[in-house]
């Protein structure tokens, strides 16, 4: 399958997206943990990103483009994937569907998880992330076994640079400016399902489920 998560920042797609590789055997493609392993790399690619990821901004459409190429060939090779963060432009929905079209395959589902802006601020102001393996947390929906460490690799849980209160205002701001197009671009070729994102984890996942049975 080759699916994309749509959403709002802390909208949830994360969360879903590790679910459903854990549970179903999908192969999480996640931008933003791709970019943070790269700024940790201190790699030129990283250096670049960081500078537009603390500020909230979106880092350039070709630089992602270009990164995603090589990601999305090997997990083609392994039989679909499941796209977390990206596209986020209509220029990159462009560009994967040109790669899609080169490789003669279709996007089965785009999901467009959908929540109030107040919920996904909360989400935001109480994550944990594990900066090692890319698990995410929350202090008190998903709180971690032990207190400030991964569950799945022992590390030390941290808070994002771009979680902070002002870098959220403006995430939300591009989100509404370069990412809710996207919701009409893949309306209009009849793949968009919408996702209630509101209430537990489980029961998000569950409304994910029942789509992608049917
Ligand atoms: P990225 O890491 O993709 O950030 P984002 O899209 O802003 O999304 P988030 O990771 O913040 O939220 P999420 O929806 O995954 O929510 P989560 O599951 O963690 O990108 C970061 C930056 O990288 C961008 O700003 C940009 O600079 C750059 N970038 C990335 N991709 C790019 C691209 N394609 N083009 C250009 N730039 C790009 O959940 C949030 C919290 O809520 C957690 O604490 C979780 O435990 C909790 N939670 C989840 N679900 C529920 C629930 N149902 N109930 C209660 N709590 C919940």
């Amino acid at each position: 399958m080759r699916i994309v998560l749509l959403g709002m920042p802390g909208v949830g797609k994360g969360t879903q997206a590790r679910l459903l590789s854990l549970r179903k055997g999908l192969v999480q493609i996640a931008t933003g943990d791709l970019l943070r392993q790269e700024v940790e790399n201190g790699t030129e690619l990283g250096k670049t990103a960081k500078q537009y990821m603390d500020q909230g901004e979106l880092v350039p459409d070709q630089v992602i483009i270009q990164m995603m190429e090589k990601y999305l060939d090997e997990a083609e090779r392994k039989g679909g994937y499941l796209l977390d963060g990206f596209p986020r432009t209509v220029e990159q929905a462009k560009a994967l569907d040109e790669h899609l079209e080169r490789n003669g395959k279709k996007l089965d589902y785009v999901l467009a998880l959908v929540t109030p802006e107040e919920e996904v601020v909360t989400r935001l102001a109480g994550r944990l992330t594990c900066l090692n393996c890319g698990a995410t947390y929350h202090q008190k929906n998903n709180p971690p076994k032990t207190f400030g460490t991964c569950d799945v690799c022992s590390s030390r849980l941290q808070t994002r640079a771009d979680d902070d209160p002002e870098a959220v205002r403006n995430r939300l701001r591009v989100y509404l400016e370069k990412s809710a197009p996207l919701v009409d671009y893949y309306r209009a070729k009849s793949i968009l399902r919408e996702i209630d994102a509101s209430g537990t984890i489980e029961e998000v996942y569950d409304r994910i489920q029942s789509v992608l049975e049917a």
